[in-house]
């Protein structure tokens, strides 16, 4: 399996993207540091990421705007191929634009174990406010500052006369357990059968009337006491694959999208002209386009009264 390309962000020293870029040096980590990329040219962390042999990229930021500066990095993301961005001491605030673009991809990792102390001086706020611990977070990166989903956290105790350097210091080791792990589990995540099961069931037991049995094995998704509009298809015959299977129109819209894109879509065995198998462990998954295939399967096999209804919230 092809390891995940991440390019890391920093500003400084460089410390988390040395433990990230020495952690997938293991051959069984699942991503690769495919660019180091700054803000600042003069980052300690580009000279030790050439010296390994990764490619860097440095713009500074002064003079520009913050959409010219993003739209600079995001160039340069495109060009390495990047699939997820890691955030490691990145000292720049991100504008929505670029954050959309990487929305479920961008990673950040902050010295508090937040919600608590959001932006700076982390730990002196611990420490004052008398927290028995502080720690740090890697959580995902969304428009608001420091506020994304958290995906993981480690809790540093707090010593008696403990200052803002020391407990950086022991935050820090804690950082460089934890951004790796972190960062293998999520770019993982995208091949592992239960989390792409568990996003499929999440959209499909929205519609209406929706429920979940297991048919042959697999996950399958209908309207209770009616018609089924939805399958996975987990390792089938042992192929390895994650996909699910959605009613359409017929062969010829079967035909269309497998020349559209005959790496994601396919003829489902057995199942005939009247679905469509779209693999889901591709790690570029749309999953909005996803729950937009399950409503429409939904819609096509709905009672008319029930896909009336849904028509008629929608025209609302
Ligand atoms: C790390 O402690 C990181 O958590 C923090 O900057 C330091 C960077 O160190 N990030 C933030 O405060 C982001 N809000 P490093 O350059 O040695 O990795």
């Amino acid at each position: 399996m092809a390891k995940a390309r991440v390019a890391v962000l920093i500003s400084g020293t460089g410390t988390n993207m040395a433990a990230l870029l020495y952690a997938a040096k293991a051959t069984d980590c699942p991503y690769e540091i495919v660019l180091v990329a700054s803000n600042n040219p003069e980052a300690a962390g580009l000279k030790l990421a050439e010296a390994e042999g990764v490619a860097t990229f440095a713009h500074p930021h002064k003079g520009l705007s913050r959409e010219a500066h993003d739209g600079i990095m995001h160039d340069a993301l495109l060009a390495a191929k990047t699939e997820f961005v890691a955030l490691a001491g990145y000292m720049r605030i991100l504008t929505p634009e670029f954050v959309g673009k990487w929305e479920g991809r961008m990673l950040n990792i902050h010295p508090s174990l937040l919600p608590k102390y959001k932006g700076l001086h982390t730990h002196e706020r611990a420490i004052e406010a008398g927290d028995s611990h502080g720690g740090c977070s890697v959580h995902l990166v969304t428009a608001e500052l420091d506020d994304g989903p958290v995906l993981g956290q480690t809790e540093v105790a707090i010593l008696p006369g403990d200052t803002e350097h020391s407990l950086a210091a022991r935050v820090l080791i804690a950082e460089h357990q934890l951004y790796p792990r972190i960062l293998a589990a999520h770019v993982s995540r995208e091949r592992d059968p239960d989390w792409l099961v568990a996003q499929v069931r999440e959209r499909a037991l929205a519609l209406p009337e929706a429920d979940e049995v297991a048919s042959h094995g697999m996950p399958c998704f209908g309207i209770i006491k009616g018609k089924k509009f939805a399958y996975v298809s987990v390792d089938h015959h042992g192929d390895g694959k994650t996909a699910l299977l959605v009613k359409i129109s017929g062969a010829e819209e079967q035909n269309q999208l497998i020349e559209m894109d005959e790496d994601r879509y396919y003829r489902p065995a057995y199942f005939g002209d009247g679905w469509i198998g779209i693999r889901l462990d591709l790690g570029d998954t749309d999953w909005d386009h996803i729950g937009e295939w399950l409503r429409k399967s939904w819609q096509s096999v709905a009672p008319k009264k029930l896909a009336g209804l849904m028509q008629a919230a929608d025209a609302f």
